[in-house]
């Protein structure tokens, strides 16, 4: 066990929350952080570790809070920096964590600085931010996302110059490479790491740095913009010398959300002797559905088993020595785990929900589970443009009705691929609006609550995806080599069965997920299942398994322990 490098947030399980949709106290119909604070022995009878708080600062709202004007105070719809103070306080006591989202690849139009940045070329806070002037021509295309041209330069009067904005035009990039900046967000990190705050997930991290001469776009990335945002000259230099100013200085965790970065480049953001990140969010799964490099298009065909098996497979091999990685099916950007990767029909929802949990909480990996997740919350499928409250949706409409393209196909894609899938308020009860709020939501509740999929009713079920959950979490829990040991992929060509191995020293565990809608046949040469003990089973296990063969029902997932 010496060799183990054990950490708190290699252990633990996180729940993310997006607080506007999680619980409403004051009425308003938008979630708040009194309502967080109200439902933390919810929370922690889950049996998770570490709250992701996605935004809560003082924000215009023209990106749900990733567009901050005052990183030091609480977002007014939110409540107060009192509110927080308490909410903090409160998950001391019971031992939770809390990590914050850092955004500061951009802030707000609306803050301080970029009020200042725009009003002069010699303000102060003018090299807060990437200008080009506008005498010296049109600046070489940038692509942007969330804007209604895609065009990542907006042209601006008052000093006439142009601002770059990779997302909306409320979102301008802070300029790291001026060290003025830099310090200015060490010193926020400080601010809340001093109130004990434990870690932060970092927003988009690797675009931070830039080619400041702005030069045109090298021919190979035409048409995919991420990797070239995703690798500029001093990222590297950036993280590391955050590492060492701030990071370092606490037990805090960080994890980035790293958009772009591939494989090859896995290492030099989490290799400890690098001194970066923790751990980062790749995208390969999350690309999987989608259409080449269209990220938010679905592609026509659907996705193989064998694909998703591929990714995990290589991405556990890059940390099997040096880093960490993360786990996760969904978070407030894409669409419901359950709807996405397993079955949210009647008839397979349940075993879908609960199988996707097992496969996350036994893997390498810490594991992330997204609001509602837990009960098996599925994608809200808006079928008028009116639902729609996000900015990515609502100014994807305008660009192709600029273009002439079929919207209704858009509205299709939409219903799979929106953000706002994710965004629906969390389902607690059968009282109006599922118990989110009493006033109009800020976005509609999926009526699904009534049948089911709501706290109140997953309670009192045994059997229900809700008290699964918590049966699994425990498992990975007291199962160290669930967590540390090394995986292996066994039957790596089966498209209805993902089968795996993890072992620590002498424990060893055989998971097997069915990602089928019928019942399916393996069998495991060396394995003999009589002998193995079974630690959980999302349905009955099938009598008729004989020593190396055994039938999955639709969905079924089991973690055997092996002798
Ligand atoms: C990240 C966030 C997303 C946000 C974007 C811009 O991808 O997760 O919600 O829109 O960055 O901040």
């Amino acid at each position: 066990m010496a060799q183990l490098k054990r950490r708190w947030w290699k252990e633990g399980v996180v729940y993310q929350i997006y607080p506007r949709s999680f619980q409403d106290t004051s009425g308003n119909g938008i979630g708040d952080l009194k309502g967080i604070t109200e439902r933390l022995d919810y929370i922690k009878s889950l049996g998770v570790d570490i709250i992701w708080l996605c935004p809560v600062y003082e924000s215009p709202n023209d990106d749900n809070g990733y567009d901050i004007s005052d990183y030091r105070k609480i977002m007014a719809e939110f409540g107060t920096m009192d509110d927080f103070d308490d909410l903090l306080a409160q998950m001391k006591v019971r031992g939770l964590k809390l990590v914050m989202d850092l955004v500061a690849n951009h802030t707000s139009d609306e803050h301080f600085w970029f009020q200042e940045s725009r009003k002069s070329r010699d303000n102060k806070y003018r090299d807060y931010y990437h200008w080009w002037p506008a005498e010296k021509g049109i600046p070489p295309k940038r692509w942007s996302y969330f804007d209604v041209d895609a065009n990542a330069w907006k042209y601006d009067e008052q000093t006439d110059s142009y601002y770059l904005h990779y997302f909306s035009v409320k979102q301008p990039d802070l300029k790291w490479e001026n060290r003025a900046v830099r310090k200015e967000v060490y010193d926020m990190l400080r601010f809340w790491f001093d109130k004990g705050v434990d870690g932060f997930r970092m927003d988009v991290i690797p675009f931070i740095s830039k080619d400041t001469t702005y030069p045109e776009l090298p021919k190979e990335f035409k048409g995919d913009f991420i990797p070239f945002y995703s690798n500029g000259p001093r990222l590297h230099e950036f993280l590391n010398e955050m590492n060492n100013e701030v990071l370092s200085k606490y037990d805090i965790m960080t994890v980035g959300e790293a958009l772009g970065v591939t494989i090859d480049q896995a290492l030099n953001f989490v290799d400890e002797d690098r001194k970066e990140l923790n751990m980062f969010f790749h995208f390969d799964l999350m690309s999987l559905d989608r259409d080449g490099n269209e990220a938010f298009w679905m592609r026509s065909d659907r996705w193989k088993l064998t694909e998703f098996k591929e990714i995990h497979s290589k991405w556990d091999a890059v940390f099997s020595e040096k880093g960490w990685g993360t786990m996760y099916l969904n978070n407030h950007d894409f669409p419901r785990a359950v709807s996405r990767w397993g079955n949210d029909s009647k008839e397979h929802w349940r075993n879908s929900a609960t199988m996707l949990q097992t496969f996350l909480l036994t893997m390498r990996g810490t594991p992330f589970f997204y609001f509602g997740e837990e009960i098996g919350m599925t994608n809200a499928n808006f079928e008028r443009l009116d639902d729609y409250k996000d900015i990515n949706t609502l100014n994807r409409y305008k660009l192709l009705q600029q273009q002439n393209i079929d919207l209704e196909d858009f509205i299709e894609n939409e219903k799979k691929a929106s953000r706002d899938n994710a965004r629906t308020p969390m389902q607690w009860s059968l009282d109006t609006h599922a118990g989110f709020t009493n006033n109009t939501p800020w976005i509609k509740v999926n009526s699904n609550y009534k049948t089911g999929i709501n706290v109140e009713e997953q309670e009192k079920q045994s059997d229900s995806v809700l008290n699964y959950f918590r049966k699994m979490v425990k498992i990975r829990k007291s199962h160290l080599g669930l967590i540390y040991g090394g995986y292996q992929l066994v039957l790596p060509e089966n498209e209805q069965v993902y089968a795996y191995t993890r072992s620590l020293d002498t424990e060893r565990y055989l998971i097997l997920l069915s990602f089928s809608e019928e019942s399916t046949q393996v069998a495991i040469d060396d394995i003999e299942f009589s002998k193995a003990d079974l630690l959980i089973s999302n349905d009955e296990c099938q009598t008729e398994k004989t020593n190396h063969q055994f039938t999955l029902k639709p969905y079924q997932a089991v973690v055997y322990q092996l002798h």
